[in-house]
């Protein structure tokens, strides 16, 4: 079979750039360990009050180390208090580990300036892992339409200067 010159540079130009895209691929997993977003555990929304996410909110688990409990719901983010939009202090340098889920409906999960972005899915438990360095104030905002209330949900991480 006769293939033309040019034909045949443009056969290994394609195959070229196509080789690369699959090696890119392939250290981006290996290499550099990028993993595709997965649920850490599933729950049952109607048995969340038998869960570890009963009593929602922040726990110190040591120096610098929390975890945050966080129940998506129409339109809070419950972390065991009254208030409609929460505020969660904690000092610079801490490092948590935030587990939320959702109560019923499909919540967006978004921390300002800060490398967190899920979707929070009832019986799916999600996890991030955030260090706070800046003191500051910075929102959490749902980023996913969940009805009437939606615009209204958000809540506040606010950090204070370390010791
Ligand atoms: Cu929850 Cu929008």
């Amino acid at each position: 079979m006769h293939i033309d010159r040019l034909e045949r540079y443009w056969i290994i130009a394609v195959g070229v750039v196509l080789g690369a895209f699959g090696a890119a691929i392939v250290a981006s997993v290996v290499v550099f360990g990028v993993r595709l977003p997965s649920p850490v555990g599933r729950i049952d929304p109607a048995k969340i009050k038998e869960s570890e996410f009963a009593t929602p909110g922040l726990t110190q688990d040591g120096d610098h180390t929390y975890t945050l409990r966080i129940v998506a719901k129409m339109w809070k983010f419950d972390v065991g208090t009254k208030e409609p939009q929460p505020t969660i202090k904690i000092p610079a340098g801490s490092r948590l580990k935030i587990l939320a889920t959702s109560l019923d409906v499909t919540h967006g999960f978004y921390v300002e300036q800060h490398d967190v972005n899920v979707m929070l899915l009832p019986g799916q438990i999600s996890q991030v892992d955030v260090t706070f360095n800046k003191p500051g104030v910075f929102h959490i905002i749902c980023h996913e339409y969940c009805g009437p209330g939606h615009q209204a949900m958000v809540a506040t991480i606010e950090v204070n200067e370390g010791n």
